[in-house]
């Protein structure tokens, strides 16, 4: 079965525990999972998997975590063929304090993904989140999945249970 590469970025720990329990829910032997700032050498380790689960929080305003700026402006600059990889995208953010702005970086990496040829999923229905603003929204769904630690842990664990299960369609996730 094809593996799934887990990319993550984060700075107080969230992303990574997010990552870590997406990893146990797909299974360790399918889903390898790599730390942004420890294991990410660079856009050849991501282009190495057909299949891409990408985590990166929002920090600033709106702007991705520390770990991702620099891939992506070599993504921005480089242009690599993304062709016939699946991605899909998630990542925490605080839609209190930080409403309107709500986890923007979901919005950025679709865009640089896209933009290099990547077929995005997991798209994510906003009716359920409460935020102001967001530039991660198309046709009124997130592009990939937002959590918010901060206000809404407790809908965090059956989030993710959802967003794997509609990925099933496009991942090579193993029945469970
Ligand atoms: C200084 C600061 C700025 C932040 N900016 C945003 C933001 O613009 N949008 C958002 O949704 N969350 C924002 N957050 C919330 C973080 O994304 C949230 O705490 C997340 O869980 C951190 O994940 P990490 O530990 O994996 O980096 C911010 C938090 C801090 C402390």
């Amino acid at each position: 079965m094809a593996k799934i590469g887990l990319f993550y970025g984060s700075t107080s720990g969230v992303t990574e525990e997010i990552a870590e329990k997406i990893q146990a829910a797909i299974g360790e032997d399918v889903c390898d999972v790599y730390s942004m700032e420890e294991d990410f050498d660079d856009v050849d380790d991501l282009l190495k998997y057909d299949y891409l689960l990408l985590g990166c929080s929002t920090w600033g305003a709106g702007e991705v975590q520390n770990d991702w700026r620099e891939p992506l402006f070599d993504i921005e600059v480089d242009k690599p063929d993304f062709s016939g990889k699946t991605i899909a995208i998630f990542g925490p953010g605080d839609c209190e304090c930080h409403g309107n702005h709500f986890v923007g970086a979901l919005g950025t990496l679709y865009e640089q993904f896209k933009a290099v040829g990547a077929t995005l999923v997991g798209a994510v229905s906003a009716a359920d989140y409460r935020f102001e603003k967001s530039t991660a929204i198309r046709d009124d769904k997130f592009v990939g999945l937002p959590l918010d630690e901060v206000n809404e842990s407790e809908k965090t664990d059956q989030r993710i249970a959802d967003w794997l299960e509609l990925l099933k369609a496009d991942f090579p996730i193993p029945a469970t």
